[in-house]
């Protein structure tokens, strides 16, 4: 990969310009957990949509897994740790008040000398990665930036108690590489913001990784400020010229990727949108788009939450489009669950693997963050109109997802149980020994192997099986 371009006054085409996505190697069967938990079948598969949630054993923390996805981005794009001028790291999984898991991955950097790293951890609920993001392209696009790449990691351990939620966690990690001359590149002037108090999902108990989550108005806020984000870059696209003063913005962007806590909430999403489009509408098709809404003319948004009848036909009016532009992002929602902050990222990641390379070239991409409290925003995405050597490397690095997927262990239920009571019961100990199996991680993932009195946290590394020069990769030395 070339090296970071020179700092100039207004860096050009600032963007993604690789990726790497880690998610646990062992997941729970949605269809066997609905058994376990008692509640009618489909409820999880076809209700909110979900197949397999992906979880962790004692063996993983957000550092390791931040750990993870940043090495095997260096490694996979041939970088040196002097290349990156700024890492930031967004997650709501805080196993520390204190002190940052960007420093804990300054250990990666220490062999290449390179301690002059700007950048901390980001917090709030599932926005954390979001504002990473946005703290890497502003540093680009200022008088800070030194001419190197940002590094931005979303991470996050996704668990809820026993209950209604339960069913709605994940983990995993999106690590991006941000620079200039970039394959995916943000647009300039339309990134929207709508962010107000709420005590939707928080998580007020240090000793306790759960949430505490009030699910319905968790998703109404979720609605409320897709709405306000949604309108804000509706009219800032049209300001921009990315979208025609007549048009609207559904036509004018190839895919819409969401933050998705469970992949049903992000069909609600699209049709959500939907209507949002045809309320500004002058004169709606209503023999052709818009056929059979005539009676959701005079919707109020702020009273159609929990409008099932309204949500029923905007969503079977929207289902071509929401088939096209945004069903493609789900597959790792669907296989791994909510990641949290990585969440939208996945749903990115997952989109450009949906497509040949050059079916992608061109496409716009509109994605939506959210995170309780709450934080929200929306922005986009050009992918470039050439298929050079930068997009084909960020791609190609991306398509052993679909095989790693595959490649995981199905757990029982009961296990699964047992590992939520385990992380329960261990969660903040000290000293502590991991007890879960190293066995079936994927090569290249990091593992904790201690904690020792004084909560000090030691990590090894599943050794790489191959790496391109055909030798094995040792394991790593990082405490
Ligand atoms: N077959 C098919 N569908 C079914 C079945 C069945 N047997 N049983 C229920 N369903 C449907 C329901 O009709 C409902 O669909 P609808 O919303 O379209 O009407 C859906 O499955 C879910 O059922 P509910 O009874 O509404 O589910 P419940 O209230 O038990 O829990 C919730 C859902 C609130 C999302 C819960 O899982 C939760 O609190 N999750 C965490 C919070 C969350 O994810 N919030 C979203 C934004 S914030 C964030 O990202 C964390």
């Amino acid at each position: 990969m070339p090296g970071p371009s020179n700092p100039g006054p207004w860096p050009k085409d600032v963007g993604v310009v690789a990726m790497e996505v880690y998610f646990p190697s062992q997941y729970v069967d949605q269809a066997e957990l609905e058994i376990f938990d008692k509640v009618s079948t489909g409820k999880y598969t076809i209700g909110l949509g979900q197949a397999k949630m992906g979880f962790c054993s004692d063996r993983e923390d957000i550092n390791s897994l931040c750990l993870t996805v940043v090495q095997k981005l260096i490694e996979k794009n041939d970088l040196s740790y002097n290349d990156i001028g700024r890492l930031e790291v967004g997650t709501e999984t805080i196993i520390d008040k204190s002190k940052s898991t960007k420093t804990v991955l300054m250990q990666l950097f220490e062999s290449s000398g390179n301690y002059s790293v700007e950048g901390i951890d980001t917090t709030n609920a599932c926005f954390g990665g979001t504002s990473a993001l946005f703290n890497a392209v502003n540093w680009i696009e200022s008088s800070s930036w030194d001419g190197r790449y940002a590094l931005v990691v979303a991470g996050d351990i996704a668990v809820y108690a026993t209950g209604n939620a339960r069913c709605t966690g994940g983990a995993g990690a999106v690590a991006m590489l941000i620079g200039s001359e970039a394959p995916l590149v943000f647009d300039r002037g339309v990134r929207s913001i709508y962010m107000q108090h709420a005590y939707d999902f928080y998580k007020p108990n240090m000793d306790s990784e759960y949430p505490v989550v009030d699910g319905k108005l968790s998703v109404k806020c979720y609605l409320h400020a897709l709405d306000k984000c949604y309108q804000a870059y509706t009219e800032k696209a049209t300001q921009t010229g990315i979208k025609g003063k007549e048009d609207n913005l559904i036509n004018s962007s190839d895919a819409f990727v969401f933050h998705s806590p469970y992949c049903k909430l992000v069909q609600k999403s699209f049709a959500r949108i939907f209507l949002n489009d045809f309320l500004q509408e002058p004169s709606p098709d209503f023999s052709g788009r818009y056929a059979g809404l005539e009676s959701l003319r005079n919707l109020k948004l702020e009273e159609s939450y929990f409008d099932r009848d309204a949500e029923k036909a905007l969503m079977a009016a929207s289902n071509s489009l929401f088939t096209l532009k945004t069903k493609p992002s789900l597959l790792l929602a669907n296989q791994v669950g909510n990641m949290y902050t990585p969440s939208v990222y996945g749903g990115l990641a997952s989109y450009l693997l949906s497509a040949s390379p050059s079916e992608l070239v061109g496409h716009r991409i509109v994605l939506f963050s959210y995170g309780s409290g709450l934080a929200s925003a929306m922005f986009s995405i050009k992918i470039t109109k050439d298929l050079g050597p930068k997009l084909n490397k960020l791609l190609e690095n991306l398509s052993n997802i679909s095989k790693n997927l595959q490649n995981r262990v199905k757990v029982s239920p009961e296990e699964f149980d047992k590992t939520m009571k385990l992380r329960e019961e261990t969660h903040n100990r000290a000293p502590y020994t991991p007890v879960g199996s190293t066995e079936g991680l994927f090569p290249g993932t990091w593992f904790l192997t201690e904690v020792d009195s004084m909560h000090r946290r030691k990590y090894d590394r599943v050794p790489l099986v191959q790496i391109p020069n055909g030798n094995l990769q040792q394991t790593g030395d990082v405490k």
